[in-house]
């Protein structure tokens, strides 16, 4: 399940990269791309949750990168539904993916320390 939220997280963030270059107008892409960012992050977002959310009551990165990834979920879908084409919208969203990203990646190294942490202590 861990795998699958970062490899959600990764997808999420690279089609996220290829969105930006598309708006700054360097090229083109289809639609799909679009809407597999879109699914992606939603997948994202929740997954987050479910592999994380046992800690979202924890202080400091453990509990908030469960979570962080509806932050840039929230502001993606008011660029999607009425906010399209506010610049500000879109930057903010990135960078907040983009932390939301490393958040996660943060807490599962520290789930693994602490793991072989445990196992060294057996
Ligand atoms: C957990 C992280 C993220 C989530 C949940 C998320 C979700 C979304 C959603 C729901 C949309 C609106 C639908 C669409 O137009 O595709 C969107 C748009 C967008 N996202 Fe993300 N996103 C995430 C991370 C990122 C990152 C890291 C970047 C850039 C580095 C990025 C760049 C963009 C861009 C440029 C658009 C506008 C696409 C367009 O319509 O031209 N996103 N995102």
């Amino acid at each position: 399940m861990q795998l699958v939220l970062r490899i959600a997280a990764y997808l999420t963030f690279l089609l996220g990269i290829g969105l930006l270059g598309r708006l700054l107008g360097m090229y083109s892409l289809s639609g799909m791309v679009d809407m597999l960012h879109m699914l992606l992050g939603i997948a994202t977002a929740i997954l987050a949750l479910v592999v994380l959310g046992n800690t979202i009551r924890q202080d400091g990165i453990r509990g908030i990168a469960a979570w962080f990834p509806l932050l840039p979920l929230a502001l993606g879908i008011l660029w999607y539904t009425s906010m399209n084409g506010v610049m500000a919208l879109i930057a903010i969203h990135a960078v907040l993916g983009l932390t939301a990203i490393g958040l996660i990646e943060m807490h599962l190294a520290r789930r693994k320390r602490a793991q072989r942490a445990a196992l060294g202590q057996q």
